[in-house]
């Protein structure tokens, strides 16, 4: 049953919700604006917030959909945080472009909402202190994933740990270019080109 929830949450967070909203709202292919991802934050660049919002929120869903889909039908806890995991891959690596996908960003911390929602709920307000004291999307990103585990042995919910490594590894693997902007300074602040 694992396997089944795997492959059900990878296919709900391949769906490129950002590319689809862009390609909708007439603001083009979100693949060849800004920093080329297909997240939130490059929505952002169009400088259409609905869009944005409309990104942020149903990537964040899926990740959450993923994990209580599983748990509404009763799968075990393993098979619920593989199906969230998996969710992540998904975004990251969809299918339908080519295996070519986003950050992660918004889809970990919705299935972590799902997962343990204090955890969700603090990588959160992480992602909102590291992106405001900033102004840079990559750099709450960054905090928000490297601070799931540490709340996860405060709020002792270390049966999710090994999951938050994993994808916290993922969310810094897929934000190499972030981070060499950031150390040259060249990374833009939210909202800008
Ligand atoms: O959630 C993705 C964000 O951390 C970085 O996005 O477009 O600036 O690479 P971007």
């Amino acid at each position: 049953m694992m396997i089944l929830w795997a492959v059900l949450g990878y296919l709900l967070g391949s769906v490129p919700f950002g590319v689809l909203i862009s390609r909708a709202m007439g603001l083009g292919d979100l693949r060849k604006i800004g920093s080329g991802n297909i997240g939130a934050t490059n929505v952002l660049r169009t400088g259409n917030k609905p869009a944005a919002l409309a990104t942020l929120l149903l990537d964040g869903g899926k990740g959450a959909a993923a994990v209580l889909l599983a748990r509404a039908f009763g799968a075990d806890d393993l098979a619920v945080q593989a199906a969230g995991v998996a969710a992540f891959f998904g975004h990251c690596f969809p299918v339908w472009l080519g295996f070519k996908g986003g950050k992660g960003v918004a889809t970990f911390l919705g299935l972590m909402l799902a997962l343990a929602w204090p955890v969700g709920l603090l990588c959160c307000a992480s992602w909102l202190a590291g992106a405001f004291l900033s102004r840079v999307s990559s750099v709450g990103a960054l905090v928000a994933s490297a601070s799931a585990p540490v709340w996860l042995l405060l709020t002792g919910r270390v049966e999710l740990i090994v999951s938050a490594l994993l994808l916290a590894a993922l969310v810094w693997w897929r934000h190499s270019a972030n981070i060499a902007r950031l150390r040259a300074g060249t990374e833009p602040k939210i909202g800008k080109k």
